[in-house]
């Protein structure tokens, strides 16, 4: 139903960050209030600035799928005023595909898509089962109990991106160390920004080696393969390493959570390691991570689901929400590794859908898998409610993770 500017000025929310305490699973409540009145809601940014909130899958998949919601920084704007997620509308350097729109995103994607079908991934299985162990070892040799996060869960996305990208050993710690700066919520402003400009200049080191002397990695393929400019590498290979680290991190950390705190569930898994692969789709639908955005903004006037979209109306889709909509799911709430469905919209959806998701999936079943069979008598080495979590952060998850054996 198409509401009245004023009238939807009148009830506009802010963006939903507190989770339900008990449950530190579920989206925060208002999102399946909002829902019930319609799947696409007017929303109040920080700023002021009036625009939409989307919470039903349906209604997900439909703006992820509509080039209308340009993808583009100009104009865009984060729900919520948390250190680092600050939209900078200032020229992203070029190669920033996730930022852009057809067809210039179109010819980004085709030139990587090649890298992360399905068969390529596969042919990582092997070593990423090999850098899985080597911690695993590592972690078992100190006996424990360990921060899982620390140990485990940051370090092995760490190495499968490293080695995607040929990032050499003796970088990978400052690399890592930046990365970390850049998505903490104590990190300042200035601490950011010479993080940013420290990485850069890693990543161009990197990008220089790898013109002298490219490798079988992507990074090498690319200078040989395409005529790409050492500054749209610098934003590729930058959109690469965000997109991929702290997601698979907080997933393999979260997972494990929620597994642990699902033991009926954990057992399941236990008895028939078969259902692997629903769990790692369950874990993704139920947790979501990506709780803040995908943003888009209205590229022009248009009706939309019997709305009037106004050009620069910035839209958030909540994929949490969107991933419980009864609609989409039965009894949504419910954590049941034997669901069985890949409806969900944890990797975004349409053009821009997460390129590294049969990627992601792989280490997080290897991930979980071998950590639970090396480990069968894993546990939290505190109490629950001492485990904290990530609420104003674009990616949700538990900071650390004690466990033991
Ligand atoms: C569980 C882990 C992951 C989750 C939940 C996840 C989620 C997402 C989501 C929701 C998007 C859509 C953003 C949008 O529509 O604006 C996205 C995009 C993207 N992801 Fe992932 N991701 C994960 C892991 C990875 C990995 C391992 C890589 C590979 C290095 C990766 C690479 C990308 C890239 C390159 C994009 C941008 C695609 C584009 O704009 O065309 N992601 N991801």
């Amino acid at each position: 139903m198409t509401q009245s500017r004023e009238s939807e000025n009148r009830s506009a929310r802010p963006f939903p960050t507190a989770r339900p305490s008990g449950c530190p699973f579920d989206p925060p409540a208002p999102f399946a209030e909002a829902r019930e009145e319609c799947p696409v809601t007017p929303l109040r940014y920080p700023d002021g600035h009036l625009g939409r909130l989307v919470t039903g899958l349906q209604s997900a998949r439909a703006v992820l799928g509509d080039v209308r919601f340009s993808s583009l920084p100009a104009g865009k704007r984060s729900p919520v005023k948390v250190p680092g997620s600050e939209l900078s509308t200032d020229a992203l350097p070029a190669g920033m595909f996730v930022n852009m729109d057809p067809p210039e995103h179109t010819r980004y994607r085709r030139l990587l898509s090649k890298h992360f079908t399905l068969r390529r991934v596969r042919e990582l299985r092997p070593r990423i089962q090999e850098m899985t162990d080597r911690l695993l070892d590592n972690t078992e040799s100190s006996g424990g109990p360990v921060d899982l996060v620390e140990a485990f869960a940051k370090p092995l996305p760490m190495l499968v991106t490293s080695e995607l990208l040929g990032l050499p050993e003796e970088d990978r710690a400052p690399f890592g160390h930046h990365v970390d700066v850049l998505f903490s919520l104590s990190s300042s402003g200035e601490e950011m920004q010479q993080s940013m400009v420290l990485l850069a200049g890693m990543l161009h080191a990197l990008i220089n080696a790898a013109r002298k002397e490219p490798g079988p990695d992507i990074l090498g393929r690319l200078t040989v393969e395409t005529e790409l400019t050492d500054e749209e590498l610098l934003g590729i290979t930058t959109v690469l390493l965000i997109a991929g680290l702290e997601t698979t991190t907080h997933m393999l950390a979260l997972g494990t959570y929620a597994l642990l705190r699902h033991p009926e569930q954990l057992a399941a898994l236990r008895a028939d390691w078969s259902l692997m692969d629903d769990a790692v789709e369950e874990l993704l639908r139920y947790l979501s991570v990506v709780q803040i955005g995908p943003i888009r903004v209205a590229a022009e006037d248009f009706e939309f689901e019997g709305q009037s979209i106004r050009k620069g109306e910035v839209v958030t889709v909540s994929l949490p929400a969107a991933n419980r909509d009864p609609q989409g799911f039965e009894d949504p709430d419910t954590f049941d590794i034997r669901r069985g469905t890949t409806r969900h919209v944890a990797f975004g959806s349409g053009p821009h859908q997460c390129m590294g998701h049969h990627l992601a999936r792989l280490e997080l079943s290897i991930g979980y898998e071998s950590l639970l069979r090396r480990f069968p008598r894993l546990e939290l080495a505190v109490p629950a409610q001492d485990i904290g979590t990530r609420e104003m952060m674009v990616t949700y998850g538990v900071p650390k993770l004690p466990v033991r054996w």
